[in-house]
């Protein structure tokens, strides 16, 4: 396994172009698996969680090939209708072919995912949605069984925003038997960019604030038609906190600030000056001030910049309190940040912070995606050296980091642990 190894990098400046959103790509891809037919999409960013999806369809009997962010598909031989468990272990997401397998096959197989460095991560909302809607699962070896038992459509509320959980059951419905209504969906930006790649193959779907309603179609028409991913919005914002570090100054481009409303207002209050286009921004860091934040579903302070936003919080001149709703236990980076100095005290679901005048660079182990990224972040701050092990939870979302990131001035290399 590979480590990064940091060397304390201040006054970064430089330009950053965002990826395409990896939490966009996924939904998107597991859709080309509803109907068999050939698919062209953009933008898709070159990570393992992707390659990992692409494997998935591979596995179920599909092809693909993937060349400079465009990823061609070929689903018209698929065949097997199950996720299997080495695949469905290696990435949560991978239950998004659950909804694509049951609109296509009325039938599905799901190796039950497992909770992860983040918490556990139930799935009784896709079960209970699937079941208003037409379909029973069963629980079996330890894989989810799912089968059509009346004819399918209906409506569901879901009694919590689930974006997986939104998106699957979404998928499931294009080709129902009948109309469904879908209530308390999630509304995320990456959820209303497959609600737009459907549309473009002739899905008929109205979204309306987080109801969401769809009536059936018999056949989708891929061809000739080219779809783009939104830019990554978690992977804007964590460069966002980079330039919001005292002395860095950061343009980012290719990304949608629209997405980023909130934390943008964050970083602006902490500090930084800010300069916002629709599809650019420059940050500016500035001395940092403490400040709260509270997770929730979209347009909510968005869970997955929590970690990213710790960093900024710990160099603060005062205390700050971090309210983790929607994974309370999403605290693991704290005990690492505390290594280099860090004063966080956690407790379930609240992290309180006092602010430290530096933190010192030291070894720290990575333990999800997001969590990597907060790590890097301090390592760049930090005095002195740095290394991160377990690297590959970073590789997991974030395309080419190592190049962005030189490219702005940051003094990185990769050793074999
Ligand atoms: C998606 O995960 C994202 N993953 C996560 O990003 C993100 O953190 C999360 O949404 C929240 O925004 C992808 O899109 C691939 P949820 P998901 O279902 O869909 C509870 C990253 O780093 N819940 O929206 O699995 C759950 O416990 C990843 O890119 C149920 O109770 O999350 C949580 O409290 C990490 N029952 C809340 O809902 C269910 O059946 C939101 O979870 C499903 C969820």
């Amino acid at each position: 396994m590979d480590k990064i190894n940091i060397e304390t990098s201040n006054n970064l400046s430089g330009t950053v172009k965002i990826s395409g959103s990896k939490n966009a790509s996924l939904p998107i891809l597991a859709a080309t698996v509803l109907w068999g037919s050939q698919y062209k999409i953009k933008n898709v960013p070159e990570i393992s969680d992707v390659y990992t999806m692409l494997e998935l369809i591979k596995q179920l009997g599909g092809s693909f090939e993937f060349n400079k962010n465009v990823v061609e598909i070929n689903t018209e031989k698929i065949s097997s209708y199950e996720a299997p468990y080495e695949l469905v272990k290696t990435m949560r997401a991978s239950v998004l072919v659950w909804g694509a397998l049951l609109g296509r096959f009325g039938k599905a197989r799901i190796s039950f995912p497992g909770g992860c460095a983040i918490g556990d991560r139930p799935i009784d909302e896709h079960i209970k949605a699937f079941e208003s809607l037409g379909y029973k699962t069963v629980v079996k070896q330890g894989y989810l069984e799912t089968k059509k038992m009346a004819k399918t459509g209906g409506s569901y509320e879901f009694n919590i925003k689930s974006v997986t959980g939104s998106e699957n059951v979404i998928i499931a419905s294009i080709l129902a038997d009948n109309k469904t209504e879908l209530c308390n969906c999630s509304i995320e930006p990456e959820v209303a960019d497959l609600i737009n790649f459907l549309k473009l193959l002739g899905a008929d779907i109205k979204n309306i604030e987080d109801k969401v309603l769809i009536s059936p179609v018999t056949r989708l028409n891929p061809k000739n038609k080219i779809y783009s991913i939104i830019p990554d919005r978690i992977e804007a914002g964590t460069f966002a906190v980079l330039g919001a570090i005292p002395g860095n100054n950061i343009k980012i481009i290719n990304c949608d600030t629209e997405h980023l409303k909130l934390p943008l207002n964050i970083i602006e209050a902490c500090g930084s000056d800010l300069k916002i286009k629709k599809n650019e921004m420059q940050v500016i860091g500035g001395e940092l001030k403490p400040f709260n934040i509270e997770t929730k579903p979209y347009p909510g302070f968005p869970t997955d910049l929590q970690a990213q936003f710790m960093v900024l919080a710990i160099l603060a001149k005062g205390r700050s309190k971090f309210l983790e709703n929607i994974f309370p236990s999403r605290f693991i980076h704290a005990a690492e940040l505390r290594k280099l100095g860090a004063d966080i005290n956690v407790e379930r679901g609240l992290a309180n912070i006092k602010g430290v005048p530096f933190i010192n660079g030291g070894k720290m182990q990575a333990s999800d995606l997001r969590a990597s990224a907060s790590l890097v972040i301090a390592a760049c701050t930090a005095r002195g050296k740095s290394e991160i092990s377990r690297v590959y939870h970073l590789d997991r979302g974030y395309e080419k980091i190592d190049y962005k990131l030189t490219e702005v001035g940051v003094k990185i290399w990769r050793t074999k642990e």
